[in-house]
């Protein structure tokens, strides 16, 4: 007869061997997506890198907004004006006296802006912009029209047919660029601001209650006209541009509709498309309030 003690010590390590046979032979754990496609990684131009500018907003604090940024695994780079500063030394000595002419806090961090998109390159985000896609996008990658390589600059559209009063038509955003460095159109819009600022200055203290001419000087407008200078379209590309529906190529940029940057209240946030969302707070509100003459809610 078997005592039970005997049965047990050959039937627990039967039953153990079942356990590790089975484990061994189970069905695969779920992988995510990306492990399951199992596609190279996105062959991108742009350095794996987040530009903020702390220029005007001396109380800055980490917000939902900045932290969406600090989780996207990329490194993020805060540029102060001391650092801004030293940039435009580094660059150009006309960008370094221009930098100390700008009478506001506005021209400098747009100013800076460009010059840290030329200099070093990645994605500027004003600091009350969220990343609403996890980094890096699919429009970073190479077009599927033709054999075009990845893009260089990456430019998303403020307004479509139903926005109305912007300055430009079409309008290019600038709470948000892409680029690799060195971009000519991160230059030409510097040499642009960096030539004209005499003139704006002039016209600044000659008409002492007026607002700096922010959106000429240094903002969208200024922005804006470099990018189609350089895109050089024809009308009836420009024409399209003024109510875009998908990324489009144009040479070594593509241009996206403004849903990727530019969504705004009120329209539908589960788009798959929408890569930030700008919630125009934070600096503008402790300057001269030009945004409101744009914004029907401002
Ligand atoms: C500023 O922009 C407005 C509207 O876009 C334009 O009419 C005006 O001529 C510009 N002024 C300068 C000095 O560039
Ligand atoms: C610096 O910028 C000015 C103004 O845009 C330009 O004329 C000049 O050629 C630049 N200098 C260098 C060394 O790039």
């Amino acid at each position: 007869m078997i005592r039970p003690l005997a049965f047990l010590r050959i039937v627990v390590p039967i039953y153990a061997l079942f356990l590790i046979i089975v484990y061994i032979r189970r069905d695969p754990a779920p992988k995510s997506d990306q492990e399951t496609e199992s596609l190279p990684p996105l062959e991108i131009e742009i350095p794996k890198a987040i530009h903020h500018v702390m220029i005007a907003m001396p109380k800055f604090k980490p917000n939902s907004h900045s932290i969406s940024w600090q989780q996207s695994g990329w490194k993020v780079e805060y540029w102060t004006e001391d650092a801004c500063s030293e940039l435009a030394q580094e660059l150009n000595a006309s960008y370094s006296k221009a930098f100390q002419l700008f009478p506001s806090g506005v021209l400098k961090a747009d100013f800076c802006r460009y010059m840290v998109m030329f200099g070093r390159g990645g994605v500027y985000n004003d600091l009350d912009v969220h990343m609403m896609k996890a980094l890096p996008w699919k429009v970073m990658g190479p077009s599927r029209e033709g054999n075009k390589g990845p893009p260089s600059l990456i430019v998303g559209l403020e307004g479509d047919a139903t926005t109305k009063g912007l300055p430009r038509s079409p309008q290019f955003v600038q709470w948000t660029i892409v680029s690799a460095p060195s971009h000519p159109v991160l230059l030409d819009a510097l040499t642009r601001i960096t030539e004209r600022t005499p003139e704006f200055l002039k016209k600044q203290q000659a008409d002492k209650n007026g607002d700096a001419d922010v959106m000429n000087w240094t903002g969208p407008s200024v922005w804006t006209d470099a990018v189609l200078a350089y895109l050089d379209c024809t009308d009836s590309q420009l024409e399209k541009l003024r109510d875009l529906k998908t990324a489009v190529r144009i040479k070594d940029v593509l241009v996206l509709p403004k849903r990727a940057f530019a969504v705004i209240q009120g329209e539908d946030h589960k788009n798959p498309d929408i890569l930030v969302k700008h919630y125009f707070s934070g600096m503008w509100k402790h300057e001269k309030s030009w945004i409101s003459k744009i914004l029907p809610w401002g």
